[in-house]
């Protein structure tokens, strides 16, 4: 989409990006949190901004139309010396923004910089196995499948595998 702005928070986004991924939450049941359960409070969201700050290990990048987040992707790595070269990587785009290419640019940039960052050299995730669009997402970008994780999560009494899916850059 053309209109869309891709920047970083400050921590004026706070509220926003905590209501939009409790919102988001509830759209989707691909998230690992259901609605309203996203894990940070406005305070912690702010904390966590504020650590971005300089951060050569940690990364969110919002797609926005106009004041509207349309989808937000993150980056983050363990403080510890021996594992902080491996990012994990989180993506939400909003239902209605789907299918236009903003996941695409979001993860185009998050590999952009943690090439260019001096520590990260490899990104995983993991992603419901019936998730996709997802996973074609992250197999276009070169992702390949690590492992799966049988019946990791369970949603209305039924189980679904994970799959654990990295690239090394
Ligand atoms: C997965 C997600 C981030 C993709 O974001 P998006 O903005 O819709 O992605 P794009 O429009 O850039 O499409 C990316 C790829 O996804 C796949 N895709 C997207 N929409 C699709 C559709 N309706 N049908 C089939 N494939 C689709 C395609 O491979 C597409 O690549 P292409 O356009 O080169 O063919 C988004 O669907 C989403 O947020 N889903 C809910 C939350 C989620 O699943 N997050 C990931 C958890 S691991």
């Amino acid at each position: 989409m053309e209109n869309i702005i891709y920047r970083n928070p400050s921590v004026e986004d706070a509220q926003k990006i905590v209501d939009f991924y409790n919102f988001v939450g509830g759209e989707t049941s691909y998230l690992s949190f259901e609605k309203d359960e996203y894990p940070l409070d406005v305070e912690a969201q702010v904390a966590s901004i504020k650590s971005l700050e300089g951060n050569q290990t940690n990364i969110m990048i919002m797609a926005m139309d106009g004041e509207e987040i349309a989808g937000i992707a993150t980056i983050n790595s363990s403080h510890k010396i021996k594992s902080r070269h491996e990012g994990e990587l989180g993506i939400v785009v909003a239902k209605k923004y789907q299918g236009k290419g903003i996941g695409t640019e979001l993860i185009k940039r998050l590999i952009e910089w943690a090439r260019g960052n001096g520590v990260t050299t490899r990104i995983k995730l993991d992603t419901r196995a019936d998730n996709t669009n997802a996973v074609s997402l992250y197999l276009k970008f070169g992702f390949q499948f690590e492992g799966c994780l049988k019946n990791s999560t369970l949603l209305n009494g039924k189980y679904y595998d994970l799959y654990v899916m990295g690239m090394m850059l």
